[in-house]
């Protein structure tokens, strides 16, 4: 299986080179749904323990040196699912935010939520912009897409292009008005839940990003996994197009 996140066992990591190497990794945290139901439980349940595992993934990779973090957390499709979901999912988020508020001296991490935030209502953005605007200052980047769709952010990003008056763009235009302008494009996407498909997420920041599937769901990712993912993305061999 390509990219399979297992190869490497008791990896050994170096900080330095996780920090040369690795300076943004993305998640596309899927299997919550499926963990819930092996269970027995609710699929809403599946969420709340996805979103305490963001937690542990977030801190073992401000542990392990990496400096930016990205995370899929609700898709404009998304929007779809059953009422019920889609409430237990944003009540998940007010938490979570709040508790990032409550902790965000502790752990020195940077929120910035990637997305279009005009459909949130007036209590939700300000909530996501006061967790953005009171972490502004830290090292750490955990971005949280958030009614997020890649294709949906290239238009974004075009349409924002021709109102300033551009006739003709280059790619370094496109690229400083995605949502991750702020970030280098991500050296590394992992998929947790077995599939094999990027969902409409970071597609064009994905040029060259290496890519990991696991069969793991995502409230299952652990430590000592993230730790194989990383050791196992060290030993690519990134060429760009180009030959050794
Ligand atoms: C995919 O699993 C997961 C989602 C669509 C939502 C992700 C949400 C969280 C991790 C929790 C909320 C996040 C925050 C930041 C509070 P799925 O439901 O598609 O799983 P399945 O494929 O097994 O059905």
């Amino acid at each position: 299986m390509l990219g399979f996140s297992k190869r490497v066992k008791n990896p050994q990591i170096s900080k330095d080179e996780v920090e040369q190497k690795l300076r943004h990794i993305a998640f596309i945290m899927d299997g919550n749904g499926r963990w819930a139901k092996k269970r027995g439980l609710p699929r809403k349940a599946g969420h709340k323990y996805g979103a305490e595992n963001l937690r542990r993934v977030a801190n073992r990779c401000k542990e392990l040196g990496i400096k930016a973090i990205t995370v899929y957390a609700f898709s404009t499709e998304n929007w779809s699912r059953p009422k019920d979901e889609v409430d237990s999912i944003m009540r998940l988020l007010c938490n979570f935010c709040d508790e990032a508020v409550r902790d965000r001296e502790k752990n020195k991490i940077r929120f910035v939520f990637l997305g279009d935030k005009a459909v949130f209502d007036s209590e939700m953005r300000d909530k996501l912009e006061k967790l953005e605007e009171m972490t502004a200052d830290y090292e750490h980047i955990l971005n949280i897409a958030l009614n997020y769709g890649a294709r949906d952010e290239l238009v974004h990003s075009v349409n924002s292009l021709i109102a300033e008056g551009k006739e003709s763009v280059t790619e370094q235009d496109i690229s400083s008005r995605l949502y991750t302008s702020h970030v280098p494009d991500p050296d590394l996407i992992v998929r947790t839940g077995g599939d094999f498909r990027i969902s409409n997420f970071l597609l064009w920041q994905a040029a060259y990003a290496e890519l990991c599937f696991t069969k793991t769901l995502w409230p299952d990712l652990d430590e000592r996994e993230i730790d194989r993912i990383v050791a196992d993305f060290l030993t690519r061999d990134r060429r760009y197009g180009n030959v050794k």
